[in-house]
């Protein structure tokens, strides 16, 4: 067939009302040839690596788009950019399919968002709908289809350098932030021209790496998968996700892109979803450097069974795939699938209707850094942040003071706040903390700021100046942490300590006798078990992207009372890791009366830094008469109850209510809490109000001891409070 007939045939197909998306989708597919099948499966890297160096193939990227031979690209950005590629993919090739574009956009395209951790500490899935919606606004408007997020790895140590990516180490909350993420990406309808295909990532355990050391091996029961590690990712395939991205790390043997349990029996078999599954950056590649495949010819035949779609950038899909058909390797039925998985999406997009509705340089230049974005990421920042310790109400600041001192190489930085993973903000975009409170106070305080010491280094000799600047002013704050290179991919620690002489500094400040304001920005949780018990109050400020600066300077002077709350524990040393809240209570926990063959430590404390869930407020809140309507359900029931909170201190203020759950007895062990819903409400001083729960007995199934999912009746414990540890409880049964 002639080409121009083809790609009128293909028109006329698309544009036919009465057919389903399946016809469309099978209509292509029968005009394809092999070649042209597997090219829909294969995905490069336009610009900058976000890998290991990969062998790419000798012909030019345009010219194996005009073969068909490329069916994705990422690190691509701009509408002009992705015009250019997206009309040879159009015109130039013989079917004509457009191209999907990828990026990793994991908290901001250009108008930078607080990381994904400090985003679900504000336990406020609408917000982070929002966030999501606004970075889809803007990635959509620079030619991206598709984002690589949201990452919805549960994290339980925090020496992996990712936990910064993902919200935390709990699967409930886990859950709803990842629902909320896809929904924000995917907008309504995918078709929208603001909306873009969202990818839960990375399928699966990869939060669980030995040690914290990114990349490495995960041996995970099972159970642990399918109840802690994979719920988010059920959450973002009920929620419509469009793609998963399958991982690095092997579980127990299978590497990630050869899991058959995690690709075919999970996700296709039980959840169902015909997402598209898109290799980690050459995991088919890393097939062999795992041991489980003796070339790369093995390695695309082991990932195509196992139903991994689209291969990034390890060529196995490329070289081997038709050739493994021709003879006889690979039926031919499982690259039909991932052909149609793959095609389903471009349609859902709307890509077969208006390949290039995303490539509106006019659309780009209005939408790109548009002060509706700021204004989002500004909202986003102020309820990210944790205020970890407010003694003798030290905060808010007076706002009649005369001088503050601003002390640490992080008070200034302008590149820090963006975070890592950070896609096209500039340093230019970003306002620091420094000029944050410049912005708040203008000249009606002073600040004295000095840098100190620099995040990594040994370098004392600006102490003596700090020292100064705090001796001359009214307070002192002194910004501490991570340089934003300290966290994020292949940036694991196996210490959590302040780097450099952070510590050293804050001490020689302390030793002045001002008062000391500490505030954090970093990745991860960090044991600042000295800043803990002797500096009065902390702020934890995560990197919470351009805005920074502004959301901190409201905190400070108490324009925004700081309801954040944390979703990963805070460890007081390496030893105790890993440390979450929602552990088995084993046969023999640790009694303080009597610990001898009890399960502590001789040397070292059990108690977390901070826990879980755990976050205070300008104000006070009070918790009282928990209350149940009634102590027996049954499966069908939602249980119902209510708790009183009062807010007893002088701010109207925001309270994030937690709801945790103990299943007493069942047919295997089961945690000492888990979460199992949260409510996040506003109070007003002096003001009580009863918030109603109704929990539907749904979510106290779990995996019985032959790995079926139900409900088991019995008895449970029911706990509610403002964070993981200070919990009212009272009782309920399940009845049969
Ligand atoms: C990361 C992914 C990312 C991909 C593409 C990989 O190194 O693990 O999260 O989406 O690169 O940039």
């Amino acid at each position: 067939m002639k080409k121009y007939l083809l790609l009128f045939f293909i028109g006329a197909l698309v544009s036919a009302q009465n057919k389903t998306l399946d016809q469309k989708v099978d209509s292509v597919l029968a005009l394809m040839t092999l070649d042209e099948k597997v090219g829909q499966l294969v995905q490069y890297s336009a610009g900058w690596d976000t890998g290991t160096r990969t062998r790419k193939p000798k012909e030019g990227h345009e010219e194996l788009i005009k073969r068909g031979q490329i069916g994705s690209f990422l690190n691509i950005v701009g509408a002009e950019q992705t015009k250019r590629l997206q009309r040879i993919a159009v015109e130039e090739s013989r079917l004509g399919i457009p191209l999907i574009f990828g990026l990793d956009v994991i908290h901001g395209y250009k108008t930078t968002f607080p990381i994904p951790l400090a985003e679900a500490c504000s336990w406020n899935p609408e917000l982070v709908e929002l966030s999501a919606r606004m970075q889809a606004i803007e990635t959509s408007a620079a030619g991206v289809h598709w984002t690589f997020s949201p990452m919805v790895d549960i994290a339980r140590d925090p020496r992996w350098g990712r936990i910064m990516e993902g919200s935390g180490e709990d699967p409930y909350l886990g859950s709803v932030m990842a629902a909320a993420r896809v929904k924000g990406y995917q907008g309504k309808n995918l078709s929208d021209i603001n909306s873009i295909l969202a990818c839960a990532k990375h399928f699966a355990g990869y939060g669980a790496v030995e040690g914290g050391k990114d990349y490495n091996t995960v041996d995970i029961s099972e159970r642990t998968l399918r109840e802690i590690h994979l719920p988010p990712f059920k959450a973002a395939v009920e929620a419509g996700v469009g793609s998963l991205m399958s991982a690095f790390n092997e579980i127990g043997g299978v590497p990630s892109s050869a899991n058959k349990l995690l690709l075919t029996q999970i996700l296709r078999n039980e959840w169902n979803s015909d997402a598209f599954v898109l290799t980690d950056w050459n995991t088919i590649g890393e097939f062999l450097v795992h041991g489980i495949a003796h070339d790369l010819k093995e390695a695309a035949k082991i990932a195509i069974e196992a139903s991994v779609d689209m291969d990034m950038e390890s060529n196995g899909y490329h070289y081997h795939l038709a050739e493994l058909v021709k003879e006889g390797k690979v039926d031919v039925k499982y690259i039909d699938n991932a052909v149609r998985r793959i095609l389903k999406a471009k349609f859902k997009l709307g890509l077969f209707d208006d390949p290039y509705k995303y490539c509106n340089p006019q659309r780009e230049a209005e939408v790109t850094l548009n002060e509706e974005l700021r204004k989002a990421a500004k909202q986003v920042a102020l309820e990210s942040v944790v205020l970890l310790k407010n003694e003798n109400n030290l905060l808010p600041l007076d706002k009649n003071i005369k001088s503050i001192a601003l002390i640490g190489e992080l008070a200034a930085s302008k590149d820090d706040p963006l975070g890592p993973w950070s896609q096209q903000g500039t340093p230019e975009t970003v306002v620091s903390i420094l000029e944050g409170l410049k912005n708040k106070v203008g000249d009606r305080i002073k600040i004295n700021y000095a840098e100190g010491c620099k995040v990594r280094g040994n370098d004392k000799s600006g102490f003596a100046e700090a020292v100064e600047a705090v001796k001359k002013s009214d307070v002192a704050i002194v910004v501490i942490g991570e340089t934003r290179d300290m966290s994020g991919e292949a940036h694991s620690r196996a210490t959590l300590d302040l780097p450099g002489v952070q510590e050293e500094l804050i001490k020689e400040i302390d030793k002045t006798g001002k008062p000391v304001i500490a505030i954090l920005m970093n990745g991860r949780p960090l044991t600042i078990n000295w800043v803990s018990e002797n500096i009065p109050a902390i702020i934890e400020s995560w990197y919470l992207g351009c805005e920074h600066g502004n959301a901190v300077a409201d905190i400070l002077f108490g324009d925004f009372v700081p309801s954040g709350k944390l979703t990963v524990t805070f460890p007081k040393g390496v030893g105790q890791i890993p440390l979450y809240y929602n552990h088995k209570n084993t046969g023999r926990p640790y009694n303080p009366e009597n610990p001898r063959f009890t399960s502590y430590y001789i040397d070292f404390s059990l108690e977390p830094l901070y826990p879980f869930g755990y976050g205070l407020s300008y104000t006070t809140f009070e918790y009282s008469n928990l209350k149940l309507k009634t102590d027996k359900v049954n499966a069908s029931d939602t249980l119902r109850f209510s708790v009183d909170v009062a807010n007893t201190g002088k701010y109207e203020a925001q309270e994030i209510v937690q709801v945790y759950v103990r299943d007493l007895v069942g047919s295997v062990t089961r945690p000492v809490k888990e979460l199992k819903d949260f409510k996040k409400i506003n109070l007003k001083p002096g003001e009580t109000k009863t918030v109603e729960f109704e929990l539907p007995v749904e979510r106290l199934k779990f995996f019985d001891i032959n790995m079926n999912y139900v409900l088991e009746p019995g008895k449970f414990k029911l706990m509610v409070g403002p964070n993981s540890k200070d919990l009212m409880e009272t009782e309920f049964e399940l009845i049969q």
